[in-house]
């Protein structure tokens, strides 16, 4: 499933979205009149989509509306929008890949002059360099899809509350399917030579247990106000960990 955009595009500006590599379309998007390139593995992509859309816009319309929201690992946007169009007053996403957050700038461009959005903006940067790249905490912190890049969780996570003044909305993948409180690490290795952003911006992951990465989210200074998982029966195609998290110590 795509990411559904009411407005329509001029042949100027499908001419721009067709010049967009396909590669830098981590979400589909759908206008009245036009369809965005489609990536190369937007089969895989699109069911990843559709579920992570599920279960996080619950939390989303709940939570952004009126409010600043800093959308992490944000590829070209989608989520960002979803936090627009959900009445967030202003969004800022981040990403590693200047192709994906220039298809998000794209995005943002429509909305420009249209309707009463205020359409969000984009930074390339790591989510490793968040304390320098932002100096003021934002109400709602959307972290989905990326920590199990990272090689370094705890610390990006401690970055995170620095700048989460009320919410930090979280999903997470390689999340392993025992009890209690494990992880392992894992080497990643670029086999096909394809440039992953996930390899760029580390070439290590840890796998956690759901108890682990809780406490990460305790370590950080987090507090779990509510969780949820893909049913069960998904779980192996999607070993997914979702919370709405809560600061709880002042930032360190
Ligand atoms: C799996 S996608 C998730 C996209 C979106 N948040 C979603 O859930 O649909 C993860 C994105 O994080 C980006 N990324 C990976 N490591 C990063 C880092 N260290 N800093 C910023 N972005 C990073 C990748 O380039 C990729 O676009």
């Amino acid at each position: 499933m795509s990411l559904k955009l009411d407005f329509e595009l001029t042949p100027d500006e499908q001419t721009d979205m067709a010049n967009i590599p396909a590669e830098a379309w981590f979400t589909q998007v759908r206008f009245r009149n036009a369809i965005s390139p489609r990536h190369p593995e937007a089969n895989a992509l699109d069911a990843n989509h559709e579920l992570k859309r599920k279960l996080m816009l619950p939390w989303i319309a709940a939570h952004v509306k009126g409010k600043t929201v800093l959308d992490l690992f944000c590829a070209n946007g989608s989520f960002s929008f979803e936090a627009m169009l959900a009445g967030a007053k202003e969004v800022v996403g981040i990403e590693f890949s200047s192709d994906r957050a220039r298809c998000a700038q794209f995005i943002a461009s429509i909305f420009a002059g249209k309707g009463a959005y205020r359409p969000p903006t984009f930074v390339v940067g790591d989510v490793y360099e968040l304390s320098r790249i932002f100096q003021e905490p934002f109400d709602v912190v959307l972290a989905l899809g990326g920590l199990y890049h990272v090689p370094d969780p705890p610390y990006v996570l401690t970055q995170i509350r620095a700048l989460t003044r009320e919410r930090l909305i979280v999903q997470t993948s390689s999340v392993l399917s025992s009890r209690g409180n494990w992880a392992k690490f894992i080497v990643r290795h670029d086999r096909r030579g394809n440039g992953l952003t996930s390899i760029i911006g580390g070439r290590g992951a840890w796998y956690y247990t759901v108890g682990c990465f809780e406490n990460m989210l305790q370590h950080a200074g987090f507090k779990t106000v509510e969780s949820c998982r893909p049913p069960f029966f998904m779980r192996r195609r999607f070993p997914w960990y979702c919370a709405l998290a809560e600061p709880t110590t002042a930032p360190r």
